[in-house]
């Protein structure tokens, strides 16, 4: 497996894998874990060779946020991408993603305000503009993104149909532990105290779908559901629950196909997200 740490060797070794081949895209900041993971394999099943990036990017957290405590595994996330078979890891210094002088943003307006985006003033912005970056490096076929982050995909979702990028926007499902919390990146920041009120976000989550199940479709409600679940747990601090046009991120007033469940809250100073939506067909999916 080929390690790149300065954007231009990793776009020249893109550009010059066989015309023929597709190429399978899997950004991410690193700390792997079976999320991750699942893109990978996704990547494999379609795409004749996959590639990922490991950078923690600097733009996509506030001040105040966990840009520093963020975890970082660098070699140990090389030997376990090596051993799902990528070809190639693109790992660069931030210097040399954000060049002295650098002065261009993606902005992706509205849908970067809503959500995540609205706790999180810039979050979107910056994520936008270090994808748009990695895709100009690594022009995939396929980009893989995780459902774990849907304001996230919506946002990317968006930028894509607006630059015209020639690419396709893959989607994999939440992975979760066994008793339910999504798995992420942060998680191994959490104490055994807060990992046990993390599980809250998930249950709250299935008592509003236990809700949707026994016939009720007006969101106040079942937001109610969920967010009675949330404040029955001490360790949590919640910043949202919300219901929304997966595409749009706009509030509904009513749950339909294509709803997305959105809830955000805090251990401390760890913030968690998680989501469920009700699916083509009506179904409620966590
Ligand atoms: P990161 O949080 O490392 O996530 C990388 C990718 O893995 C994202 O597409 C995310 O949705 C997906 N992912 C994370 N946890 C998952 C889970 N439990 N199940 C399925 N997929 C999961 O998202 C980012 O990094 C960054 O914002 C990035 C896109 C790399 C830009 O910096």
């Amino acid at each position: 497996m080929e390690i790149f740490r300065e954007p231009y060797d990793f776009q020249t070794y893109c550009a010059a894998l066989d015309g023929g081949a597709s190429l399978g895209f899997v950004p991410t900041m690193g700390a792997l874990h079976a999320g991750h993971l699942s893109l990978v394999r996704a990547s494999r099943r379609q795409d004749h060779i996959t590639v990922a990036s490991i950078f923690v990017n600097p733009t996509q957290f506030g001040p105040s946020e966990d840009f520093d405590r963020y975890p970082r595994a660098l070699a140990a996330d090389c030997a376990l991408l090596e051993q799902e078979g990528v070809e190639a890891v693109f790992a660069p210094a931030a210097a040399a993603m954000y060049a002295p002088g650098g002065a261009s943003w993606i902005e992706v307006e509205g849908l970067s305000q809503r959500l995540d985006g609205a706790s999180r003033p810039g979050h979107f912005r910056g994520v936008a503009t270090v994808v748009f970056k990695l895709f100009q490096l690594a022009a995939p076929t396929r980009a893989y993104f995780g459902q774990k982050d849907a304001a996230q995909v919506a946002v990317i979702r968006r930028m894509i149909q607006d630059f015209f990028l020639p690419m396709e926007l893959v989607v994999c499902p939440i992975v979760r532990e066994p008793d339910g919390l999504a798995m992420s990146s942060r998680n191994a920041l959490l104490n055994p105290e807060q990992r046990r009120a993390a599980r809250a976000l998930a249950r709250a989550l299935r008592k509003l779908g236990e809700a949707y199940d026994r016939g009720e479709r007006a969101a106040a409600p079942l937001l109610e559901a969920g967010q009675a679940v949330i404040a029955a747990e001490p360790g949590l601090h919640l910043d949202y629950l919300a219901a929304v046009d997966a595409n749009t991120l706009l509030p509904v007033t009513q749950a339909a196909a294509g709803t997305l469940f959105a809830v955000a809250a805090f251990a401390d100073r760890t913030r968690l997200i998680d989501n469920a939506r009700i699916a083509p067909d009506g179904t409620f999916a966590l």
